[in-house]
């Protein structure tokens, strides 16, 4: 026989256990809600048309740049080399693939079931700092990749690509539009406990909105010509809800530090 004490507190147990219960419930229930009424108002057409522009807009700028390379190599120096306009073709073909690719990513990302497939994190830096590189180079802006564990994660590709190249956009922006001196990029790639983690930390002074989590929101943009707000709302998305990850930001001493963590796949 258990004595009234013991019964007690195995109750008062039972009810915490409850209580928790319930608040994830709801919590589960909250977020739900919320992912519905945010991918039914995504779904429309022209939410659409601006996720794509978005996207776009990054390697639409690189294939200018790298034909107006080519002009400008012929109008001064007379001339380019056979090499020169190889390497032209196949930086415009990786471009315009990731274009195409961003089309079909969009259309099903929408489309439950599609095949994730295993990633290697530092090869998807590399493909996303590929497609930008022109641009760093173009501003001078540094980037230092610190590999400490390159682990696999399981996901879709190109949605992954996209939030890396997202964040590494913005940073550029805000390392152009601030005039920082000597801009850097600097990504390290490590696991911790179940997860890997990617953080990306630059130098451009940081976030100046309060509070911080606020850059997350849709539409939310600040101080920028074209800016759409959607980025790190896209990608917050893929990462929380398509990953079952975490992406988080904060202000350190000379810039923002974007953090992303994913399960990591055995
Ligand atoms: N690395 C960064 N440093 C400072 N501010 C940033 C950084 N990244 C994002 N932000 C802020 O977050 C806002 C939202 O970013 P985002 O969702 O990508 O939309 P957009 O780039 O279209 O404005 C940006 O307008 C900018 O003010
Ligand atoms: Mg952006």
């Amino acid at each position: 026989m258990k004595s009234l004490e013991e019964e007690n507190l195995l109750l008062k147990e039972e009810i915490k256990t409850l209580k928790e219960k319930i608040s994830k419930e709801i919590e589960t229930n909250y977020r739900k809600d919320k992912l519905l009424f945010q991918q039914n108002k995504m779904a429309s057409m022209g939410e659409m048309l601006g996720n794509i522009t978005h996207q776009w807009r990054q390697p639409l700028m690189e294939l200018s740049s790298v034909t107006m390379e080519l002009q400008a190599k012929i109008e001064l120096l007379g001339g380019v080399s056979n090499e020169e306009i190889l390497e032209a073709i196949k930086k415009s073909n990786e471009l315009t693939k990731f274009m195409s690719q961003t089309i079909d990513d969009f259309r099903n990302f929408f489309v439950k079931d599609r095949e994730k497939i295993e990633l290697k994190v530092s090869e998807q830096i590399s493909a996303a700092i590929n497609i930008i590189n022109s641009s760093f180079k173009r501003n001078n802006i540094k980037v230092e990749i610190i590999v400490a564990k390159n682990s696999k994660i399981h996901g879709f590709r190109n949605e992954y690509c996209q939030v890396l190249i997202n964040i590494l956009s913005n940073a550029r922006q805000e390392l152009v539009s601030r005039n920082i001196k000597e801009p850097k990029i600097i990504i390290r790639i490590f696991e911790k406990d179940e997860y890997s983690i990617v953080e990306i930390e630059d130098n451009a002074g940081g976030i100046k909105v309060e509070p911080i989590n606020k850059i997350f929101e849709p539409f939310f943009t600040k101080d920028k010509a074209n800016g759409t707000g959607m980025g790190l709302f896209m990608s917050k998305l893929i990462v929380e809800d398509n990953m079952q990850g975490k992406l988080l930001v904060k202000n350190v001493e000379k810039g923002a530090k974007f953090i992303i963590a994913i399960p990591k796949s055995n």
